[in-house]
């Protein structure tokens, strides 16, 4: 382990306290902490707990008071609208504050909650900030999920409002909101008190007051709004994600600890000064989106860009290096998938020698595995380092990455770097005991979690505690499986529960199943995401039809495909679902999605000894042929 860096990791794990505390000096409180951390109640954590804050004062008014009020704050870019504009740090204020009076008006109050679900214009970023600045718990919906998905978090968070927008862009098709909104508001059993409609321009739609009103409308009797003092331990967000079933979990953040841990990953992390131009091409409907386009270069006071378009086709394979270059962009952060996407289109570069990028220092890979052909490529065409770095929505920031603002570490292709300061992550094995180096595992993090991470579910105590807590008594269960070598490198190699990584975008095969059960000839199914050159994984549905069916199996295919695309939205990406005869199940019953997966990945497995009849999965194979997922050898 290199010096400088080691020292300040084993200072994080021996006495976190002092080692948080100290940071914590560097964010705005109304009220400075005087307790740290509080352990009395396991899993439950406290980070400052009798502290308060701001979200909103720290990504904002805390730089202006500061004399950055000039600096610009947010860019944002839309290379699918032609839209263009910056805002510095007084005129987001102003903005923010603004439609916080408007939230006001329509009667949020502190603990409120509000869903925000909309594409990647500013007003989302200001919705957000302004949710914050009055105390308000946003929580994003991803543009990209339909109606069930909407309504779900509806139900779950018992939103008062919903924040939307009239449409999206995609590459080549308008996402028109209102069926969404409307489907998901006929779904919800919770009844929402308002809808405010941001209405794009070109693509106004017709509103229903007084239960709609527009963006503009709510804004023409706001007033500019004041921050409002917020305990350290109250939310600032809950973001909802997939989980181990087709209930998504709600990912809570507690506003004091993700104000100091995040503003800390942009120096010693991603080396980030406030002088720099910095971009996450994520979306803020994710964890990513949320943590670095939005609230950790905020915090840190430098600038950040939004970017509305695709890394291809918006309008060509040049799109990145035409906003690094336009804005001076010092780091990158995005997906894997997003740079298979480009060296797809362009393999040699040819759009990427169109551009200076003489001021591009990095990038910063996650939200899936990063591929050393593609990352070799990357650094290739770039020539700075590239750098893979895990972690996870529950913790809304890397438990393990090169700490390139600490010091640059050696990269190891294939894995995602060391422990971050404040993580103790270890392998425990099947058997319970802690792996030795290179030995596989489950990866889990010894609690208590650092500051930023997630200190529960939204309502949801017993669920935190028993999914995340219980599995290995005084760890976080992180689903993942890998291992750690003996410089202490860890190799992220798959997840342990029913999650797959679809472009980047994290989905939950268990809530496709359970649509794909609703389908009324379907008697059973199974849901496995196969190896995708481009996006990582797909997932692909295998259905078995009740007795007596007389629909076609094309017809049938079909209408599962279009269930998903309706109930859980495009995102799944599910474009194949085969009807089969019969599933190869164990002995007792279970599916063996495992065996399944690894004949579609034409990967050796082994005949599980527990099966009940090998037969199938010479069927499962001849299927998977004719369907084209599987090449005949
Ligand atoms: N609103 C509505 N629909 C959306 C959407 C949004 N915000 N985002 C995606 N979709 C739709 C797409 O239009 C597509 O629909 P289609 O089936 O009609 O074509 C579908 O969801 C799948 O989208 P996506 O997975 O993005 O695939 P793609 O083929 O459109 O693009 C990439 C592929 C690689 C270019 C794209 O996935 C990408 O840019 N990834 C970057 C990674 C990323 O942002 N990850 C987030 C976490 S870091
Ligand atoms: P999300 O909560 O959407 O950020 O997804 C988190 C999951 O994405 C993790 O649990 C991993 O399975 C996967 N993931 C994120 N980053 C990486 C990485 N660098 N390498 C491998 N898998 C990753």
């Amino acid at each position: 382990m290199s010096k400088k860096f080691e020292q300040i990791y084993n200072q994080s794990l021996t006495n976190p306290e002092e080692f948080w505390r100290e940071i914590s000096e560097d964010i705005f409180w109304f009220k400075k902490p005087t307790k740290i951390l509080n352990k009395s109640n396991p899993p439950f954590y406290k980070w400052f707990e009798d502290g308060s804050t701001n979200t909103c004062y720290n990504a904002l008014d805390f730089h202006i008071d500061n004399g950055l009020g000039e600096k610009t704050a947010l860019i944002y870019d839309s290379p699918i609208t032609g839209n263009k504009a910056k805002f510095n740090y007084n005129e987001l204020r102003s903005k923010v504050s603004k439609f916080a009076g408007a939230l006001k008006n329509q009667g949020l109050q502190k603990g409120d909650r509000a869903i925000i679900y909309m594409p990647m214009v500013p007003e989302a970023v200001i919705a957000m900030l302004a949710c914050g600045r009055i105390g308000v718990i946003h929580s994003v919906v991803f543009g990209g999920f339909a109606s069930n998905e909407l309504a779900s978090r509806i139900d779950d968070s018992k939103a008062k409002i919903l924040i939307t927008s009239s449409c999206g862009f995609e590459p080549g098709r308008t996402v028109e909101y209102r069926p969404l909104v409307d489907g998901a508001l006929k779904l919800a059993k919770h009844k929402v008190d308002k809808i405010i409609f941001l209405q794009r321009k070109g693509h106004e739609i017709k509103l229903n007051p007084p239960h709609e009103i527009s963006w503009d409308e709510a804004l023409s009797n706001a007033k500019e709004t004041n921050c409002v003092e917020m305990n350290s331990n109250d939310y600032a967000y809950i973001l909802y994600t997939s989980g181990t079933t087709g209930v998504p979990k709600g990912i809570v953040r507690d506003i004091g600890g993700h104000i100091v841990a995040l503003k800390w990953t942009m120096k010693n992390i991603y080396n980030i000064d406030q002088g720099d131009v910095w971009w996450s091409a994520s979306d803020i409907g994710w964890i990513v989106g949320h943590s670095y386009i939005v609230y950790a270069p905020l915090f840190k006071g430098c600038t950040t860009v939004l970017f509305e378009g695709k890394p291809v086709g918006t309008p060509d394979a040049g799109a990145f290096w035409k906003i690094i270059s336009d804005y001076n962009v010092k780091s990158l952060f995005t997906a894997p998938t997003a740079f298979r996407a480009i060296k797809k289109e362009d393999p040699e570069g040819k759009f990427f020698s169109k551009y200076n990028l003489s001021k591009f220092e990095s990038l910063f890979l996650a939200g899936e595995r990063a591929d050393p052909d593609t990352i070799k490529w990357a650094e290739n065409l770039l020539k700075v380092p590239v750098i893979d770095h895990w972690w996870q929505t529950e913790t809304s920031w890397a438990i393990s990455s090169n700490c390139t603002g600490i010091e640059m570490m050696k990269t190891k292709y294939g894995s995602a770097c060391k422990a971050v300061p404040g993580y103790d992550v270890k392998i425990i094995k099947s058997d319970q005991s802690l792996a030795k180096p290179n030995e596989m595992g489950d990866i889990v993090v010894k609690l208590p979690l650092p500051p930023g991470t997630f200190p529960t579910l939204w309502n949801a105590d017993k669920r935190y505690k028993e999914n995340y807590m219980s599995n290995y008594a005084g760890y976080y269960q992180t689903y993942d499986a890998g291992h750690i070598d003996e410089d202490g490198y860890i190799w992220i190699m798959s997840r342990t529960d029913d999650i797959i990584n679809v472009a980047g975008h994290r989905l939950s095969t268990g809530a496709i199943e359970e649509v794909l059960s609703e389908h009324q000839s379907v008697a059973e199914c199974a849901v496995l995401g196969i190896s995708d050159k481009l996006k990582g994984q797909l997932p692909i549905g295998l259905v078995v039809l009740k007795a007596g069916v007389e629909k076609d199996n094309e017809t049938i295919s079909k209408e599962c495909i279009k269930m998903v695309r309706d109930k859980i939205g495009p995102v799944a990406a599910f474009k194949v679902a085969i009807v089969i005869k019969r599933l190869p199940k164990t002995r007792s019953g279970k599916i063996l999605r495992g065996t399944i997966r690894k004949i579609a990945d034409n990967v050796q497995y082994k005949l599980p000894p527990t099966i009940d009849d090998p037969a199938i999965l010479d069927e499962i194979k001849e299927d998977l042929i004719k369907n084209n997922i599987l090449k005949s050898v």
